[in-house]
């Protein structure tokens, strides 16, 4: 293979930045720079698109302080439009090309990155990109019609009712109402967030008011669900090469102790109580359900590239909790252990997603 240009864009408006950030420094470690020429451009919380520094080592996430991406004053340009691939920089020298891109590599979360927005930009410049397409990244980004199409797909999801802000304002009574009707406890959550930023564990009906609060404040339209009982398994999806069918990883397990949940601190700040244990003990029957129903989730939606779908092994089977369309994947993440525990290291794994949409493009799928 010819050496590919490849645009790594990373860090973005939401509030999710710099888990995108510490993704982004794994990647830019794993590349190969003799089979890519990488170009990391970072997105401002403010949404300007600066070039960034090659250094995974700026990128590492820690609790005392989280990677950003600081607008350094430079403005990287996407092409002028879809018949040219060429991006450029400008700087205090003035405007410089960065040369002709045979890829872009979005490793945004949430909003504007992994709800299809950057995706549609993307299509608008004819420029082929790792990941989901517009329709997938939308639905996957949104809890609410995520489970709807999963529900019509016939799939296991937790009983769930959809309140907008405007309904919590004008007649809080339905959050009551589908509380009694859900049953304790349940959890709510906005509709379109990540990282278990706005999540809450309601125990009793006096705690409602101040999860509608935490989570509306993500987004004005929340989840108010059933609180399921079970193990949380998560399964890794990549998509198949054109004309061949999508891949399942093992599954890996979020084992909760000390703590509510799953919460962000649990996720990424290291805090003590959650332990992932990959491949996790399933008999082979269980692993072979939970993997036609990761592979159906991601066909639902339309997946392109890779999900992680997330799932409840309840005491009645199997329970579809959510599909992420990009994953965290810092090395350490949920999404390249189950690859790694099914043959791909981290690298290669990286290398299988860039060749997959190459493949996608050339083939026009
Ligand atoms: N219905 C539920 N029953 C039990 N636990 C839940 C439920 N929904 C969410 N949780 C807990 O909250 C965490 C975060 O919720 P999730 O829906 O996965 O949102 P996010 O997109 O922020 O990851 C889950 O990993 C799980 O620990
Ligand atoms: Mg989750």
């Amino acid at each position: 293979m010819d050496k590919l240009t490849v645009v790594l864009l990373f860090g973005g408006r939401s509030s999710e930045h710099s888990i995108s950030c510490a993704t982004a420094g794994g990647v830019l470690a794993a590349l190969d720079p003799e089979r890519y020429t990488v170009i990391p451009v970072g997105i401002t919380r403010d949404g300007a698109y600066v070039l960034e520094d090659n250094d995974p080592a700026k990128f590492v996430l820690n609790a005392q302080a989280l990677p950003v991406v600081a607008d350094n004053g430079t403005r990287v340009r996407w092409p002028q439009s879809a018949s040219s691939r060429e991006l450029t920089v400008i700087d205090t020298s003035g405007e410089r090309s960065l040369g002709s891109v045979d890829l872009i590599f979005p490793i945004l979360h949430g909003p504007f990155g992994e709800d299809g927005t950057i995706q549609g930009m993307l299509d608008l410049l004819d420029l082929p990109y790792v990941g989901s397409g517009v329709l997938a990244s939308a639905l996957g980004m949104d809890k609410h019609f995520a489970k709807t199409v999963f529900q019509q797909a016939a799939l296991p999801v937790a009983p769930w009712r959809t309140l907008t802000a405007d309904d919590w304002a004008q007649a809080p009574g339905m959050g009551y109402a589908a509380l009694e009707q859900l049953g304790l406890p349940a959890f709510v959550k906005p509709a379109r967030a990540g990282s278990s930023v706005g999540v809450s564990r309601v125990g009793t009906p006096d705690q409602l008011a101040e999860a509608m609060a935490v989570g509306l404040a993500e987004d004005n339209k929340v989840l108010i669900e059933s609180g399921l009982v079970g193990r949380e398994l998560e399964v890794a999806v990549l998509q198949g090469r054109p004309g061949e069918s999508t891949r399942a990883s093992v599954a890996g397990e979020v084992v909760v102790t000390g703590r509510d949940f799953y919460d962000f601190a649990a996720k990424y700040l290291d805090a003590p109580g959650v332990e992932l244990v990959c491949p996790a003990p399933l008999s082979a029957a269980e692993l072979t359900e939970v993997q036609r129903l990761a592979i159906a989730a991601f066909e639902a939606i339309g997946g392109a590239g890779l999900a992680r779908v997330d799932f409840f092994l309840t005491a009645t089977g199997w329970v579809i909790n959510e599909i992420n369309t990009m994953p965290g994947f810092t090395s350490i993440s949920m999404f390249p252990t189950c690859w790694l525990a099914s043959g791909y290291t981290y690298p290669e794994l990286i290398d299988e997603l860039i060749s997959v949409a190459i493949a996608h493009a050339r083939h026009g799928s």
